[in-house]
């Protein structure tokens, strides 16, 4: 089964080396390996000195790269899927005459990358796929994006008019667009179906895992922390925390001193939020990475004697556990207290909010008639009990 690893964190972290670090030991190890970067800021042909582009091209044994173009893949591939959007656009009443304008779907470059990664996934060519994603803000907008979609479309799809009515302010306030009419469905069946296939691998924890790239230092920390959670709130599996640019121990500078005791503080903290997670410490070097022989120092260095691809025993999956007089559903959210999550549930779904990001979670049918009774935080759980009135 290939394997998808997808790299994230903040702006300038590194995200981009370390992605393009990992494709390279994995091609060492004899796997065929394809690196993406669905960042428009595409700089892996920098890196690796060979002109990718649009389609699969070869850098060296094994290693293939692509730098993923939404707007020309739905002209040139995804024909089907431009007429699904097309049809739940224009079912909105805006003028749309040009793609450019697909734009009233929040995160739809990043949705059709990934539609474009689940395809070259069920292409089976490759054993390894490594994403190198644009800065945190927008990936997260990719990974919460198929579940949003596909939860909307899952509730008013099968149904007929009385759930399109209920439904409509939602679509209006998630999308802002009216529900496409009962003509109009069929079209966009398939694009759902795709949806669906797409929340299913990333959701996968045996092929799809996330990556966080971070350094030791304040606004990063925060960030990565944040990201963690939402990261967990959406439930990716994170399987990987990779601290850059930490100062060697024996510059003997009180400058750098100071910078040192910073730095290592900064690692503790980062070590106490992500101690079940595999860490991978990466030196700052002397010279920036452009380049392979770039690349290649954090290969040697850091990933080398690791096995950096296999698959981390996870225990932080969503869980309903059976307990008297009900279910509790068990949800791992670091970084996060009671006070941070806003709750409500309808007789399908329960709806977490925390910021700006909202995960609808869906009851298992046999509990539609249960509902909230208590909720409390253990150990960076939240816990959810659920009970028949
Ligand atoms: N450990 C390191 N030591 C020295 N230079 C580094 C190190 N890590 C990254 N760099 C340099 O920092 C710069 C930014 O790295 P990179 O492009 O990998 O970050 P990024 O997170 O992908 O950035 P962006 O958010 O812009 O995509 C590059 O010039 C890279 O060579
Ligand atoms: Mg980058």
């Amino acid at each position: 089964m290939s394997r998808i690893l997808i790299f994230t964190g903040k702006g300038g972290v590194g995200k981009t080396s370390v992605a393009a670090a990992h494709a390279r030991h994995s091609a060492l190890e004899q796997k065929k390996t394809l690196i993406v970067s669905t960042d428009m800021a595409h700089n892996l042909s920098d890196i690796f000195q060979t002109q990718l582009g649009k389609t699969t091209t070869k850098i060296d044994d094994n290693l293939y790269g692509l730098e993923i173009d939404p707007y020309h893949m739905l002209e040139n591939e995804f024909s089907d899927m431009k007429q699904g959007l097309l049809t739940m656009i224009s079912s909105s009443g805006l003028p749309v005459e040009d793609l450019d304008q697909l734009s009233v779907i929040p995160g739809q470059d990043e949705l059709l990358s990934l539609l474009k990664i689940l395809e070259i996934y069920e292409s089976n060519e490759f054993d390894r796929i490594i994403v190198d994603c644009a800065p945190t803000g927008e990936t997260l907008a990719l990974l919460k994006f198929p579940e949003l979609l596909s939860w909307y479309m899952e509730k008013f799809l099968p149904v007929g008019k009385v759930a399109l009515r209920v439904l409509s302010p939602i679509s209006k306030t998630v999308f802002k667009m009216e529900l496409p009419n009962k003509a109009a469905i069929s079209d966009i069946e398939k694009l759902f179906v795709r949806m669906m296939d797409l929340q299913t691998l990333l959701k996968n924890r045996e092929v799809t895992s996330i990556r966080l790239v971070a350094m030791p230092e304040k606004m990063v920390v925060e960030e990565t922390k944040r990201n963690y959670m939402y990261m967990n709130l959406y439930n990716f599996h994170v399987d990987g925390l990779y601290i850059n640019r930490i100062l060697p121990n024996d510059i003997d500078n009180p400058f750098f001193n100071e910078w040192i005791t910073i730095q290592s503080n900064y690692i503790e903290e980062l070590n106490a939020v992500f101690y079940n997670t595999p860490i991978y410490n990466i030196p700052w070097f002397d010279t920036d990475l452009n380049g392979l022989t770039g690349i290649d120092k954090i290969e040697q260095n850091v990933l080398r004697d690791r096995d950096v691809f296999a698959i981390v025993p996870d225990e932080h999956e969503d869980k309903y556990e059976k307990v008297e007089g009900g279910y509790v559903l068990k949800l791992y959210l670091p970084c996060t207290n009671k006070g941070d999550v806003d709750m409500h549930e309808s007789a399908t779904d329960i709806i977490l909010k925390i910021g700006n990001f909202k995960r609808s979670i869906p009851k298992p049918s046999i509990l539609r008639d249960h509902f909230i009774s208590k909720a409390s935080f253990e150990d960076d759980n939240l816990l959810i009990t659920i009970s028949q009135e």
